[in-house]
């Protein structure tokens, strides 16, 4: 590819805009200014400086977020705004969303990606990806409710029971539930049934990865590839 085929694909801009980014002396490599939009580059492994911001070249993106509470989901957010916000233009531009959807109060782990097929992969029900999930709850947990949630609880409006994969009391207030599934407001509802309410909810994990107890709340970090969260033993 040349410089300004690899701009573009990684979302810099129009195919002009992208030319005009390399004529203007705005990208290095090695330390040396690249001018020439038609220079042929290898991208393998290739790290780009744009404007002093290093940008290292991925075929397709996959980044994690640390979602703070106050940002939606959505891509036309309607009252709060998106956590695409928090991600810079390229990123944008080059059509990366959210895998699955964290409600506007709920924090933590969120990945997003341009890569239709990973995002298939990673929220079908069938492929058991786990997310694990702390939860504040209203009221005291009790053992009861700790047994309903592993034994599975009706959801209105979905006669198919759903249950918890995993689900262990941290506090007295407070449960680490592992769900397999990402049905709307999946952990609210189960909660609901069970008796009990939700107060506070923040994702920790997702598959293999951990939130890095160093991404704080509204940063993002590009993964290296989807067995980060896919873990070695893929299904
Ligand atoms: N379950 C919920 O109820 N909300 C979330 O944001 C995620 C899982």
């Amino acid at each position: 590819m040349n410089l300004a085929q690899i701009l573009f694909s990684q979302g810099f801009g129009t195919r002009r805009e992208c030319e005009v980014l390399a004529l203007r002396g705005s990208i290095r490599i090695a330390g040396r200014v690249v001018d020439d939009p038609a220079a042929r580059i290898d991208a393998e492994g290739l790290v780009l400086d744009v404007d002093g911001e290093s940008w290292p070249v991925h075929a397709k993106a996959l980044v994690m977020l640390h979602k703070p509470a106050g940002f939606e989901c959505s891509q036309r957010p309607s009252h709060h705004p998106s956590v695409m916000s928090l991600l810079p233009a390229p990123l944008r531009r080059r059509g990366v969303q959210p895998v699955g959807r964290l409600d506007t109060d709920t924090t933590g782990l969120l990945l997003l990606t341009d890569d239709g097929a990973l995002i298939h992969r990673l929220t079908s029900p069938k492929k058991h990806v786990e997310k694990v999930y702390e939860v504040e709850t209203d009221e005291p947990v009790t053992q009861r409710q700790i047994d309903a949630l592993l034994r599975g609880v009706v959801l209105r409006d979905d006669p198919q029971p759903v249950r918890a994969a995993a689900c262990v009391q941290t506090e007295p207030r407070a449960l680490r539930m592992t769900l397999r599934e990402g049905k709307y407001h999946q952990v609210k509802r189960m909660l609901a049934a069970a008796g009990n309410g939700v107060i506070g909810l923040h994702r920790s994990r997702f598959g293999a990865l951990e939130l890095p107890p160093d991404l704080m709340p509204g940063q993002w970090r590009w993964l290296g590839s989807a067995h980060e969260v896919l873990g070695p033993a893929v299904r």
